[in-house]
């Protein structure tokens, strides 16, 4: 049976209408599903009320997940394929160290020798307005540059570096960030990747990257800026409007995301999030 599409926004993202992710499915339905998710680069599955053992089951459909060792505090105590994003306080009481993830524009694990193919996340609590996402088209950001820009960006690399996010400043915070900068040095990526599906061209580039390769911040700097507001035109976004119970599946390696603090942060969001590997990209350089 043909899938029920909807369309998210004019730049990118489907909903997949009346879809249980924990059904039994086809190699051929998956199939259909993998080229939706190809073809729109966020796929929205609403009211999926399933353990967190189907959520993984469903991720692995994506390809082989990432066990979260470049942010160990942040997974799942039982479930290393999740990773926590959440603001319920620790056992202890003291506030949550993931409460800040993903509040800059980035792409998952860009900050890594093995930047992620996908990610899916899913909405277990979220508040009563607002703790929304935004994504950007980076394959529309870069078709729509002048091809004097493309040529000027050809060969550069931006260096990616973890910990670049909003942080919590107790010393558990000041620790992890601590700990993900030892675990994850500097890499040099390059600033147009070439979808390895698609074959279409992309820009990676987001908040984590301070400097080009070989070049100083100063120099570097303007032309980031000027890349990451000319991928974040509003033609360019969809901005996901969580309900618990959501399953949001995009592509890393054509699509960039930030969470908005646009909520009321006395209110409990938890999500958890499988991250698909992807295929190594990049090197490690000496310094951020
Ligand atoms: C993430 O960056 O993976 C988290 C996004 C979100 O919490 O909305």
């Amino acid at each position: 049976m043909a899938l029920k599409l909807r369309k998210l926004s004019y730049a990118l993202g489907a909903e997949v209408c009346d879809f249980n992710v924990a059904a039994p499915m086809s190699e051929a339905q998956f199939g259909e599903i993998y080229q939706a998710f190809l073809d729109n680069g966020i796929l929205l599955f609403r009211d999926q009320d399933i353990t967190r053992e189907q959520h993984i089951e469903f991720s692995r459909r994506f390809g082989e997940l990432d066990k979260h060792d470049s942010l160990p505090r942040d997974r799942h105590p039982n479930y290393p394929e999740l990773l926590l994003v959440t603001n319920e306080p620790n056992a202890d009481g003291t506030p949550s160290n993931s409460r800040y993830t993903g509040r800059s524009w980035h792409s998952d694990m860009s900050f890594t020798p093995v930047p992620s193919l996908g990610s899916l996340l899913k909405s277990w609590t979220v508040p009563e307005v607002g703790g929304d996402t935004l994504f950007a088209n980076m394959t529309l950001a870069y078709d729509t540059l002048s091809d004097g820009m493309k040529k000027l960006i050809a060969g550069l690399h931006g260096i990616q570096l973890a910990g670049t996010r909003k942080i919590n400043h107790a010393p558990s915070g000041l620790e992890r960030l601590a700990e993900q900068k030892k675990l994850n040095p500097p890499i040099a990526q390059p600033v147009v990747r070439t979808h390895p599906e698609t074959g279409r061209k992309a820009l990676y580039l987001g908040d984590k990257v301070k400097r080009f390769d070989g070049m100083t911040e100063e120099e570097s700097q303007p032309l980031i800026k000027f890349l990451n507001a000319h991928a974040t035109r509003p033609e360019f976004l969809y901005r996901h409007q969580w309900r618990k119970n959501d399953i949001l599946v995009w592509d890393n390696r054509c699509t960039m995301h930030q969470a908005l603090g646009d909520f009321d942060e006395t209110q409990r969001r938890h999500m958890e999030r499988t991250t698909v590997l992807g295929t190594p990209s990049g090197y490690v350089v000496a310094e951020g």
